[in-house]
């Protein structure tokens, strides 16, 4: 299950990705918005994490205007590696490298065709583990 959601910037990029991703037979959750109204980015991005902290979403797609403020909100869920990307070869080493489970996307950065891309990059790459292993063990060492 692949869990979804964005803010009211990324409302049309959210919808076109998710019926993309239903039309290649992916079971998909949509946490919304499901209006173009203003909304606050963090409490969707947060909705996004907790479905794939908890086990419930193998992996999350979080967007707003940008990306960033969706991936800052979603990173701060235990067990979130959210990751902003702008390119499908960020996307490729989110999972290589960073063993990320969340990836964000910025509505009024990217158009259609490209976010496919990187969704079916991120989608379907997998971790590389060895030296990446320890540091991504090593994030959930830092603490305040
Ligand atoms: C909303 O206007 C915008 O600030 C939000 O979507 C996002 O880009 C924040 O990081």
């Amino acid at each position: 299950m692949i869990c979804i959601g964005s803010d009211h910037a990324a409302f049309e990029l959210k919808n076109h990705l998710r019926d993309y991703l239903i039309n290649k037979g992916y079971e998909v959750k949509d946490i919304g918005v499901d209006s173009p109204i203003s909304v606050n980015y963090p409490k969707y991005a947060e909705k996004v994490a907790r479905e794939v902290a908890s086990g419930s979403c193998q992996y999350g797609i979080t967007l707003c205007g940008t990306g960033i403020g969706a991936s800052m909100a979603a990173s701060r869920v235990k067990g979130i590696r959210c990751a902003l990307c702008t390119n499908t070869f960020m996307a490729r080493l989110a999972r290589q490298h960073n063993d990320a489970n969340v990836l964000a996307l910025g509505g009024r950065v990217l158009g259609n065709g490209l976010a496919e891309e990187m969704v079916d990059v991120f989608l379907n790459t997998e971790f590389e583990g060895g030296r990446h292993a320890v540091r991504v063990a090593m994030l959930d060492d830092i603490k305040d």
